[in-house]
């Protein structure tokens, strides 16, 4: 193993670091235990990263490549048969290894794909975006999006290793920037008061040693779920901005105003529960103004019409378990902090949107 750059060695290595790639030429343990290789790509990274990843580990260039159509409206289950297909048709069994290379899209579909092909095939992740870096490619959760619900399939299963080399953010747009951004300053609202000081005065340009957020960032997601892999507890800290943030995600891809990124979703989604977490969990007002100022300051805005926020809660509703027409929430104390199982109001819910279109 590349030792050097592992962060974190349990239950699987997390290595992370600037160019860290071309040091895994010499990796025979972590590419030669296998029968075959398997690289998935999406229609992106198969131009963007592939070349990169292929010229800085030779040995994978014999790798057999499975691409599929970038974006999250093919994060479905056609996608993933194709996937199943392309597996049987190249005869991918146990033995075999998946690389998954690419954003969120491609962990959590590549993720799905091998945790239930042939009962579990063994995968890694490779991520390629700032979202997939800071957040999707580890924790062990993967899935698809079905009938217009986020991740409604899905499993709990582990990647062999994960390589976050951040060399790849070069090609990545300021609207995937962003995109990953709105993750990173979820897990410092949630438990790192410090890197949100550090956030809200950070100019996003080229200045930015994205290593170091990384390395934060990975660390406080791995902290939160040492000890709750199977989210029945304290893992649910990670769900901040994504309850509201979710439906407002399915809420677009279904809705003609426009599809929005995972990021921008959440960014609304954490507007309004910051706006809950000061009606119902103590928040203290000057700190929710500021992040909502922050958040509508540096993220782009989205209209969708008053009468749809009925729309909007009855995705909610159906998505997550409701009790007494309330919905569980994760909603921030103090900056840093948070608290889970808060069970929200119909009501209070539809007044957190109404909050956020006033600004919009
Ligand atoms: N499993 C988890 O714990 C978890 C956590 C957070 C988010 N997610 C999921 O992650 C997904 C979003 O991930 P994402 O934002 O990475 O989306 P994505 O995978 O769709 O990537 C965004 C876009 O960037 C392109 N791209 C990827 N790498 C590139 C590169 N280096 N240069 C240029 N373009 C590149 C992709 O092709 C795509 O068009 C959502 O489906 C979300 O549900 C999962
Ligand atoms: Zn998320």
């Amino acid at each position: 193993m590349n030792s050097a750059n592992i962060i974190i060695n349990e239950p699987y290595p997390i290595h992370i670091g600037s160019g860290i790639l071309k040091g895994f030429n010499n990796e025979k343990e972590l590419f030669n235990s296998f029968s075959d290789l398997v690289i998935l790509v999406d229609s992106n990274t198969v131009d963007y990263c592939l070349p990169w990843l292929n010229m800085n580990i030779p040995q994978l260039a014999s790798a057999n490549i499975i691409k599929i159509e970038s974006g999250e409206p093919n994060k479905n289950i056609n996608t993933t048969i194709d996937i199943w297909k392309a597996f049987s048709e190249n005869y991918v069994n146990r033995k075999s290894l998946l690389i998954n290379l690419g954003g969120g899209v491609v962990s959590d579909i590549g993720g799905f794909a091998a945790s239930t092909f042939k009962r579990g095939i063994p995968f890694i992740n490779i991520p390629t975006t700032l979202l997939a870096m800071a957040d999707a490619s580890v924790g062990g959760k993967t899935g698809v999006d079905l009938f217009n619900f986020k991740n409604h399939v899905g499993t709990f299963a582990s990647p062999n290793a994960v390589i976050i080399d951040t060399d790849f953010l070069s090609t990545l747009s300021m609207e995937q920037i962003l995109n990953g951004y709105a993750e990173i300053i979820k897990h410092a609202l949630i438990a790192d008061k410090a890197l949100w000081k550090k956030l809200k005065i950070m100019k996003l340009d080229s200045s930015i040693n994205w290593e170091e957020i990384i390395i934060k960032n990975v660390r406080i997601k791995h902290k939160i779920i040492k000890n709750d892999p199977f989210e029945k507890g304290v893992r649910k800290l990670l769900n901040f901005g994504h309850t509201i943030g979710h439906a407002m995600e399915s809420y677009s891809l279904s809705h003609g105003e426009r599809k929005l990124t995972h990021g921008e979703a959440i960014i609304i989604g954490m507007i309004c529960e910051v706006y809950i977490s000061v009606v119902q969990n103590s928040l203290d007002v000057f700190y929710a103004n500021e992040i909502c100022s922050y958040l509508l300051l540096n993220f782009s805005k989205y209209r969708f019409p008053h009468k749809n926020i009925s729309k909007i809660v009855e995705i909610m509703k159906q998505d997550k378990k409701n009790i007494n027409n309330k919905i569980s929430f994760t909603l921030l104390r103090e900056v840093g902090e948070a608290t889970i199982d808060n069970f929200v109001d119909i009501s209070l819910i539809e007044k957190s949107l109404e909050y956020y279109l006033q600004y919009v």
